[in-house]
């Protein structure tokens, strides 16, 4: 059968604990006190047709520290798609070159596309507004991770999402991948205008779970165990809609402050829009030890050296092929 991850669709909450168990066996490796040649002679082809840094660069990362090889196209300039190449023939192209892909572009659906036209597998890296499985699947092992050391539990937890819920697909993903929790009670905070879809929080209303929008910090941020905040996805709708976005919705340190208690933890997808006026999350935050970032992007690390070796059928190699470092 075909080994895909194109939605998190896919998962049941034990298949997803299973896949964080496998995560777990790549720690010593992400923290470079292993190393592993499990897919020695495997080739892994990065397609990202839109701009990353995390996600490209660490699923390449991971296939190379797994022993396998990275060959990369960024841009729609240095694809044969610029001269009018179709998704049909550049995935069957790429299926006799490479032994997995993972694509990023901006069309949603498009790599359910690719995906159609190859028996390899396919990962989704981002399709548009749609989904960002590997995403969701790091931030939620994340959350449990630092849950665990809080002696917390997600069944029950409450979770505050705010931002552009609308147009972030990690949120998408990750909304409907927590709903596989029971009693979790999310609090979607949004300016007008950037609401996550409905079919969504229908999609995510389930187990027991409470779903409620707020148009302000104040009503949502109160009690929250996890704050996920969210850049605003300028590049995918024209300027006049983001009119709404005002700095009533930047988490910052008084925001903080004034909401969470000292356990609350503060999450964001990056990249964070550092430039003037965007009222993405402050860095007068980065000393806190609350923020969990950089903790986010290093797990996308063991979190996709565990989507490959699953996709690639060699999870139950990893243990018997660790060997200590020699550098
Ligand atoms: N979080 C994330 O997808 O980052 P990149 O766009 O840098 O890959």
């Amino acid at each position: 059968g075909k080994h895909q991850l194109l939605s998190v669709d896919q998962f049941t909450r034990e298949s997803v604990e299973d896949l964080f168990r496998v995560a777990d066996m790549m720690q010593p490796i992400a923290r470079r006190q292993k190393v592993s040649r499990v897919l020695e002679g495997a080739v892994l082809g990065n397609l990202f047709f839109e701009a990353s840094t995390r996600t490209r660069v660490s699923f390449g990362s991971a296939f190379c520290r797994l022993g396998g090889s990275v060959c990369d196209t960024t841009g729609f300039t240095f694809s044969s798609m610029a001269k009018g190449e179709s998704i049909y023939d550049t995935s069957r192209v790429m299926s006799g070159y490479v032994d997995a892909m993972v694509i990023r572009h901006p069309d949603q659906g498009s790599v359910a596309e690719f995906a159609r036209a190859t028996n390899i597998p396919v990962v989704n890296g981002g399709d548009g507004p749609g989904e960002h499985p590997s995403q969701a699947l790091l931030d939620l092992y994340t959350i449990l991770t630092e849950f665990s050391r809080l002696g917390k539990l997600l069944d029950g937890a409450h979770i505050a999402m705010v931002g552009d819920l609308k147009y972030g697909r990690t949120v998408h993903s990750l909304i409907k991948l927590m709903a596989l929790y029971k009693n979790v009670k999310f609090s979607l905070v949004s300016p007008k205008g950037l609401e996550m879809p409905s079919y969504i929080i229908e999609q995510a209303s389930r187990n027991g779970n409470v779903i409620e929008q707020k148009s302000s910090l104040a009503e949502g941020l109160a009690g929250a165990d996890v704050i996920y905040a969210t850049r605003v996805q300028k590049e995918r709708f024209a300027n006049e809609e983001n009119e709404g976005y005002t700095p009533d919705f930047q988490i910052n340190r008084a925001i903080i402050d004034a909401y969470c208690s000292p356990e609350t933890i503060v999450m964001h997808p990056l990249p964070r829009d550092s430039r003037p006026g965007a009222n993405d999350l402050s860095v007068d935050l980065n000393h806190d030890p609350r923020l969990a970032i950089f903790r986010q992007t290093d797990n996308g690390i063991p979190i996709r050296m565990a989507i490959f070796a699953v996709l690639l059928g060699v999870e139950g190699l990893v243990q018997h092929s660790l060997r200590d470092v020699t550098w």
